[in-house]
Parts: C-alpha cells; structure tokens; sequence
C-alpha cells in the first residue's frame, strides 16, 4: 500500500470497514499551494509590527471553496498561550462570525461571547464597545478575522457605510489586523469605503481547473482515502470527471471523493474508479438548484 500516507496505511491495517468509513467522513485537511501561500501571509500579519496604520487581509472566494477551513486551520495552530515572565495571557487570533445584519451592537456581543464574556443586554452599546476593546487589548490579540464578512450587504448602505467605520475604528484603536473573508460580494461592499478599501489586501481562493496544482491536490486526497488499492486518481478520465461533477469547488471535490471511497469500500473494490463515480448519490451544484426550480 505504498500509495497511502503512513498513518492511513495504518488505518487500513486495523479498522473495520464500517470504523474505516467512519473515518472517511471526518474533516479532512490538505495543505494546497494557495492555503500555505495565505497562511504565510496571516503569520506575517500576525508578526507585523504595531503601527497606525495595520494592513489587513480581504479572503475572497466562492461558497464552499475553503475559506472558513483555512481561517479556522489558522486559529487553532495559534492557540491562547500566557507569558511565562509576565504570566500575561495572549491570544494571538480570534475568529467571529459576522452578525447577520452589519449591527454595530451584535458584532460585540459575538467578541464578548466568543470571549466568554458576560454582558447585559441593557448594557448601552458604548460600554458594550470599550469592553471589547479592553478584552481583546488586555487578550494580546493581534489578528481579528471576521468571517461571512459579506453579510454587511443584508443592511442599507448607511448601516454598511456605519458598520465600515466600526471596523475601522477597532483597527485603528487597537492597532491590529484584520482579516475579512466572504464571497466576491464582499469586496464590493469594502471597496465602498475608500480609506478601508486600500487597508484591504484581496486574497483569492479561485475555483479548482484541470492544471498541476488539482493533480497535487488529488494526489493528497489519495494518499489519506483510506483504501486498500490505489486509485491513481490524476489520470485524465478520472480527474476530468471529478472536476467537471465538482464545479471546480474544493468542498465538492473533498465530498465526492468521500462518497467514491465509502462506496468502494462497501463494494469491496476499494478503489475509487470511473464506475464508482458514475454511482455515487450525488448532484452537482448546479443541478441542485436546478432540481429546486423545476
Ligand atoms: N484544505 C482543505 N483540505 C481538504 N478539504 C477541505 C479543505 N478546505 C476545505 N475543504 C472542504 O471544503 C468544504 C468547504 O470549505 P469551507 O467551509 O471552508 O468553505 P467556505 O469557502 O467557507 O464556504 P462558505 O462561503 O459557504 O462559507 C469543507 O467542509 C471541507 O470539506
Ligand atoms: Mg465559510
């Protein structure tokens, strides 16, 4: 089985099948050339020295496309430590949710709660606001990464153009970086703010197309499916069909190779082949929302 990562080989080895398509379905993590490249980048944002003027991070990309799995692989490599000389606690990236709407009073009642901070809900927005600040001063945090940023578009414009200047007045008070991440929408709605707009750094996550980086990625895949044969998923038929069934969407590919592997270790076949792709219950998106609308 010299086509499996060392610790699959060893899952093959000692699973049961119905263990080993248990395993199939957890979270899987692929360190693709673009993820490591933004990583990088956070780690520099996170290093970077104070100043007045901190740059911050614009994630772009499609629904499904692993913004939120990169973001959330970042915030967990660089978990709460404390000083040992000061004992101070640092929490060097916290990562929210954006409110639903852009309102100025839910986005720090979500800080305080991700914090385990209490607050009342009488308590006036201007209290709720220094407290955050002084929680996220006195927590050391040096990267503020607010994803489904582009749920600042649910309000009117003077609520986005008020909830822009929240934004910009937490980076400018606390001298730290922000990373925003949502769909293309979301640079739309930043660039309205010409101050903010050239503080913004655009990242993309582009959808996946039939060059080198996809056969590495398929490459990855393969050696963690835990399978007893092996697939060689980048040659052409099979890459092709897998792209083409995904819609070039990372959380798509990552979901048809999990049915394939589940599906060819219940047909005993164990690996994945054309076949097995023609048989596996799934629709592409597109056909989704066509089954929706017909
Ligand atoms: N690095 C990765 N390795 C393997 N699979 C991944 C990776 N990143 C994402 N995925 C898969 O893609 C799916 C979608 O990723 P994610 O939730 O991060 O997308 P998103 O861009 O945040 O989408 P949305 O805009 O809808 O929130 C994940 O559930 C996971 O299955
Ligand atoms: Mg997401």
């Amino acid at each position: 089985m010299t086509h499996l990562h060392n610790k699959t080989k060893e899952l093959v080895n000692t699973l049961t099948d119905d263990e080993r398509i248990k395993s199939v379905k957890k979270p899987k993590w692929i360190g693709y050339t673009q993820a490591k490249k933004i990583h990088k980048k956070l780690e520099d944002l996170r290093d970077y020295p104070t100043n007045l003027r901190m740059p911050n991070l614009l994630l772009i990309g499609d629904s499904n496309n692993g913004k939120t799995a990169l973001l959330n692989k970042f915030t967990t490599t660089n978990p709460s430590f404390i000083i040992e000389e000061t004992q101070e606690l640092v929490l060097p990236a916290l990562m929210v949710q954006a409110p639903p709407e852009p309102d100025e009073k839910r986005f720090y009642n979500i800080i305080l709660e991700n914090l385990y901070a209490p607050y009342k809900s009488s308590e006036k927005i201007e209290m709720r606001q220094q407290r955050t600040i002084h929680l996220l001063k006195k927590l050391n945090v040096k990267i503020l990464i607010i994803d489904e940023i582009h749920h600042l578009l649910a309000g009117t414009i003077s609520k986005q153009r008020l909830f822009l200047n929240v934004l910009k007045f937490i980076s400018n008070e606390l001298q730290i970086s922000l990373i925003c991440s949502g769909t293309r929408e979301a640079f739309n709605a930043i660039q309205t703010d010409p101050q903010l707009a050239n503080r913004f750094e655009p990242k993309v996550l582009p959808k996946w197309n039939n060059d080198e980086e996809y056969l590495r990625l398929l490459a990855s895949f393969e050696r963690i499916l835990p399978l007893k044969n092996p697939s060689h998923l980048i040659e052409n038929s099979l890459c092709s069909l897998i792209l083409s069934k995904s819609e070039g969407l990372l959380g798509e590919i990552s979901k048809i190779l999990e049915l394939s592997t589940i599906l060819a270790i219940e047909t005993g076949i164990e690996k994945i082949n054309k076949n097995i792709l023609e048989n596996i219950d799934y629709t592409p998106p597109s056909e989704r929302k066509k089954m929706i609308f017909r």
